[in-house]
């Protein structure tokens, strides 16, 4: 049974759209203040992000609080009808505060402490900063709480890197005695004994240093736990006053994607909504379809970090992001399709970076709605207003989800130790890459996809897919075979079950504890340089219709078929005959193992067979044209499918029989349907049970 959830905030049941403002840039300028309400209502804006970077306006000296500035705002924003998304300040801080207390400097890990600059870079232990952003979270959640802007808290802004101060030192072996209790579990854990490394004292244990401990493999992992230990305790202690004081307002803070500093797994169950800033390099060296595919699969992480509940677009750009190598502009329809990209996958909203460009400093020339000319007579403008009519079109969306059958596994943790080990070859890791490779042909198809940690509950699924589960965590593997057993289908990959929790090797032949699910024993793995191949070679009659030869590059693992039965072989080096894919079957279900790292024509064959045997659901019955997808959101009641054409040409897709609303025309639509370049189009029918 799919359940439609309530919007982020009852006031608004509508998708927000807006962005970041920052009138304390212009408070010199009223004109401009005035103008930007009458911009923001032409535009379709019902929400801005206000404060994020405000506290030296708010705060001008210690204990001196200057809040009519903002009050000013909040109540023109509420005259017009408009939404605030009221930021904690702490993403950057006042020089007076740096100046007087200078352990709020973070420590990199070369142990030099920064000076004043920049933003994102306080201690997040020291406890003069933990008070100070108390007070003035406090202070705002006081002064706002019946105010009738205020709709959600944005929590600073994207929390990110690491302190090495000796505060965070202290706080580090403190996490780490509650861990491991004894320093001998510690070092036991971190296999220490090597080089000579064991300590013995806790007053010993440092953070990782680039001049002093790098090579201990579980210290690294153990210290990339703590760091979002401790930025998710600061973030806790953030929410507080606000949860005390406005217990009704919800909690949100900007994530980055796929940020690796931070396991956003761990982050997730603290805030009510997540939300997250999205800036794929549209147009560039990959094909947008690829890309298109890969920024699919992190809005899919979104959605399924609250198991499914809507999440924000906290912010994207309305044109060119001005951080990126070539700072391209977005092509005709690309700011529609992005923007009805993050809804069709469950963003109860479009928000940019930013609102209006500011006049000077770092991001002048970054993406606005407002550009320097001060006019609405731009193309990005135009683009804007564009989407904020068609969201306009879409309050029945708000709230609405899916629940796939198929789940890719994504886990921050595997992502760290893959990156640390030793081994393989240095550049091709790529565990993002092959996870996004394997999800890409359920997109094509239009099949819809979670994205879960391996933490997740499997038991919904038909299909659970883990690349490269280099790390199996306690309990993992169980959870895995009992799903195989019940009847799921489980798709594994080569460079699995390697490594426990601590990133010990697991004994008695890999891929360890998945190795009866498996039915294969991996007893070597072969690098490959950049240009080599192997081919993989399906045996006649393999059961899955694999016909012809595909190419292997980067990784092959050579393997052992033990109840496994082979589906394919290798077909060249001295592995040639050696099985490459095999199929296992265990209780009611089957698992698969795929030994190298295999061309997309592969990908394509493989899941495609999967998908008719298990009788996936696809959004829509057509063969959707290569770069174009079909993605889902429903109430239960009606579905709402996002066609999305990532090409830059036209393509058409036949819908058969089936009877839709266009959901921006309100026209009747079936048969064949044009989408232009970069094309999108909403449809809704009554649920398809
Ligand atoms: C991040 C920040 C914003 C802005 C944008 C620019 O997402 O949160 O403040 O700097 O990048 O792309
Ligand atoms: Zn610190």
């Amino acid at each position: 049974m799919t359940k439609r959830y309530p919007p982020i905030n009852p006031k608004c049941p509508h998708f927000l759209h807006g962005g970041d403002y920052n009138p304390e840039q212009w408070l010199r300028s009223p004109e401009v203040l005035k103008d930007d309400l009458r911009l923001m209502k032409l535009a379709h804006c019902n929400t801005v992000s206000v404060g994020i970077f405000s506290w030296v306006a708010l705060e001008p000296e210690e204990g001196r609080f200057n809040f009519d500035w903002l009050d000013r705002v909040l109540d023109n924003l509420a005259k017009d009808g408009m939404f605030a998304v009221l930021a904690t300040p702490s993403g950057a801080r006042p020089a007076w505060m740096s100046q007087k207390y200078p352990e709020i400097l973070r420590m990199n890990a070369d142990r030099v402490r920064i000076l004043h600059g920049a933003r994102h870079n306080h201690c997040y232990t020291s406890p003069v900063y933990r008070e100070k952003t108390a007070l003035i979270n406090h202070k705002l959640a006081e002064r706002y709480k019946d105010h009738p802007a205020l709709l959600l808290w944005h929590l600073s802004n994207e929390y990110g890197g690491e302190c090495h101060c000796p505060l965070c030192q202290d706080a580090f072996r403190a996490w780490l005695k509650q861990r491991y209790t004894s320093l001998d579990a510690l070092n036991q854990a971190w296999w220490t004994a090597f080089w000579s490394h064991t300590y013995t004292d806790w007053s010993q244990v440092e953070s990782p240093a680039p001049h002093g401990e790098w090579a201990v493999h579980g210290l690294n992992l153990d210290w990339k736990r703590f760091v979002t230990h401790q930025t998710t305790d600061f973030m806790k202690h953030e929410i507080a006053p606000l949860r005390e004081i406005t217990p009704n307002v919800p909690v949100t803070t900007n994530m980055m994607g796929t940020y690796a500093g931070l396991d956003y797994w761990k982050v997730a169950p603290e805030l009510d909504v997540v939300s997250w800033d999205s800036y794929p390099t549209w147009h560039g060296q990959e094909e947008d379809w690829r890309l298109g595919s890969s920024v699919s699969f992190i809005h899919d992480i979104y959605r399924c970090l609250k198991g499914g509940k809507p999440f924000l677009l906290m912010e994207s750009t309305p044109s060119i992001t001005n951080w990126q190598e070539v700072c391209k502009l977005k092509r005709p329809n690309m700011h529609r399709l992005s923007s009805l990209q993050a809804v069709a996958h469950g963003a109860d909203t479009v928000q940019y970076f930013q609102w209006r460009k500011s006049r000077g400093s770092f991001e002048k020339f970054h993406g606005a709605v407002v550009d320097h000319v001060g006019h609405e007579h731009t193309r990005t403008f135009h683009d804007v207003a564009e989407v904020g009519e068609i969201l306009e079109k879409l309050d029945a969306v708000v709230g609405a989800t899916i629940r796939p059958e198929v789940a890719v596994i994504y886990d921050w943790e595997n992502e760290w130790v893959i990156g640390d080990l030793q081994g393989l070859s240095r550049k091709r890791r790529d565990y993002g890459g092959t996870c996004v490779a394997q999800y890409r042909p359920f997109w094509s198809r239009g099949v819809p996809v979670d994205v879960i940690n391996m933490d997740g509950d499997f038991a919904g699924y038909k299909l659970l897919v883990a690349p490269m589960l280099y790390m199996v965590r306690p309990g993992v593997a169980e959870r895995m075979e009992r799903f195989v057993k019940r009847g799921g289908v489980f798709v594994a990959t080569y460079w699995s079950g390697i490594v426990n929790e601590s990133d010990l090797c697991f004994h008695g032949g890999f891929p360890g504890p998945l190795r009866k699910t498996l039915g294969i024993w991996s007893e070597e793995i072969d690098a490959l340089h950049e240009g080599q191949t192997n081919v993989v070679v399906p045996v006649a009659k393999n059961g899955l219709g694999l016909t012809g030869r595909y190419q292997a590059r980067d990784l092959c693992d050579l393997i052992h078929a033990e109840t496994a039965e082979v589906l394919a072989k290798y077909g060249a080096d001295f592995y040639k005959g050696r099985p490459a894919l095999t199929v296992n079957t265990l209780g009611k279900g089957q698992a698969y193992y795929i030994a190298s790292r295999n061309d997309d024509r592969f990908h394509d064959d493989f899941y495609g067979a999967l998908v008719r045997q298990l009788e996936l659901k696809r959004v829509l019955n057509a063969n959707l044209p290569k770069g174009v997808t079909a993605q889902m959101r429903t109430d239960g009641e009606h579905d709402f499918v996002f066609l999305l054409n990532f090409q830059p040409a036209t393509r058409k897709v036949n819908l058969s029989r089936e009877a839709f609303t266009d959901m921006t025309s309100g026209q009747n639509v079936k048969g064949n349907v044009t989408l232009p370049a970069y094309g999108s189009l909403i449809l809704c029918r009554p649920h398809a049970a």
